[in-house]
């Protein structure tokens, strides 16, 4: 397929170099950017046949099948309804929008217009992200009970993030965004997101929006996801994830230890990764970043789905849910309460009655809990179904 490129930024290029790389079939074949000098470099470093200063003209172009919007948070908008009106498909980097509201108008555009549209998401498809969500599908983690995603760096490298009127927030919107999509994977997509309870504050930069904050996310099925964002953070790009069921538990580290570390005096110095702080010293370098952070297979499953007239496993739709829980997390930030989360067309299910997790033991007890003590003797924690009442019964060596 033929690609139009709109900036030519940091996010930009991680995208070319992933879609330029490893002999893949599809091309960028033009970019827009708003300064001709860094949309020229682009063309020439990418070996696209033209550039542009026009986004109208760039997606217009007769031979371009779909569009990769790499543009700042308050331009997607803007972006998403000339793809619409051109009726191109279109790739939006994430977050989808500064607001529900925003990302609403979006995803109500590119449905009426017809048109493929598929949320860049990129860390919910990691290798190691695929393979986890592959085995909480299959049953190997029971029940998710709860998720914890952590993303924090020392803060994003262009003006307009630290701009919250073209942001749409700081680490919240930032970080956020991937952490709650994640979080969501693990629970079940279709498990209604309820209320929201955030801590945010700005503790270190002179900025009006958040650079830390710490968010649990209420499901319908009981379960709670946690997200951990901050712009604070010294170190690296920490990015990790939990995830707790009932029968099982997964531990993910996605950047700072990938099994590779290195110490060197500094000689010979370069880039070691995203927003690591120290080139000499031990470093915890990574083998090939755009693969560790998830978009070469992010890049095929959007292709794919493309080819086979199908959705994405990253959705407009999802993107619009994201929001709609940042929102949320905004509103109980500034509350201190729980916030509803407001989902204008709920498509997942509905649960009536909260379910239950019991262990049955026998006809008369439920199992609370069993342990092998240090002295061999088993011990059973038991509960009566009729009275109520726990015992426990110790099997010795
Ligand atoms: N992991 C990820 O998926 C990931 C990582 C980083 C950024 N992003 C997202 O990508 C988008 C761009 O971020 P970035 O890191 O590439 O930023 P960047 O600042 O490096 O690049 C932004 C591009 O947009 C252009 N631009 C800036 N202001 C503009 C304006 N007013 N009009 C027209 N063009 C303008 C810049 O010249 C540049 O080409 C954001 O939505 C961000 O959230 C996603």
């Amino acid at each position: 397929m033929n690609i139009a490129m709109l900036g030519s930024g940091f996010i930009a290029r991680f995208y070319a170099d992933t879609l330029h790389a490893q002999r893949r079939l599809d091309r960028i074949i033009n970019v827009y950017s708003r300064n001709a000098d860094n949309a020229e470099r682009f063309a020439q470093d990418y070996g696209l046949d033209c550039f542009s200063t026009s986004m109208e003209e760039t997606i217009n172009s007769e031979k371009v099948d779909v569009v990769i919007i790499s543009l700042p948070n308050h331009l997607h908008e803007e972006a998403v309804m000339a793809c619409a009106e051109a009726g191109k498909a279109v790739l939006c980097t994430k977050p989808l929008g500064r607001t529900a509201a925003e990302a609403k108008r979006m995803l109500d555009a590119v449905e009426s217009a017809g048109i493929f549209a598929g949320y860049l998401e990129d860390l919910c498809y990691t290798p190691k992200f695929l393979k986890s969500v592959e085995s909480v599908n299959a049953g190997s983690l029971g029940k998710i009970l709860w998720t914890k995603s952590r993303e924090a760096h020392p803060g994003p490298h262009s003006d307009w993030f630290w701009d919250k009127e073209q942001s749409g927030g700081g680490a919240i919107i930032d970080l956020g965004c991937h952490c709650v999509e994640i979080g969501r994977n693990f629970i079940g997509k279709s498990v209604r997101p309820v209320e929201v309870m955030c801590w945010a504050d700005t503790q270190v930069h002179p900025i009006d929006a958040e650079d830390h904050a710490i968010a649990l996310v209420k499901y319908e099925n009981g379960a709670i996801g946690q997200f951990e964002v901050s712009w604070t953070f010294r170190g690296g790009m920490d990015l990790r994830d939990e995830v707790m069921g009932t029968e099982g538990t997964i531990w993910l580290n996605s950047f700072l230890r990938t099994g590779f570390d290195m110490f060197t005096t500094g000689k010979g110095a370069k880039y070691v990764a995203e927003k690591a702080e120290s080139d000499s010293g031990w470093l915890f370098p990574v083998g090939d970043e755009a693969h560790e952070l998830g978009y070469p297979h992010m890049f095929t499953d959007m292709f794919d789905a493309m080819d086979k007239g199908k959705e994405p496993r990253e959705t407009f739709y999802d993107g619009y849910i994201v929001n709609a829980i940042l929102d949320a997390a905004f509103l109980s930030a500034e509350s201190k309460l729980w916030e509803p989360i407001k989902i204008d067309d709920w498509r997942g299910d509905n649960i009536s009655e909260k379910e239950t997790n019991y262990i049955s033991h026998d006809a008369e007890y439920y199992l609370i809990k069993k342990e092998t003590l240090p002295n061999g003797d088993e011990k059973l924690i038991l509960k009566s179904k009729a009275t109520g009442k726990v015992i426990q019964k110790t099997t010795r060596n």
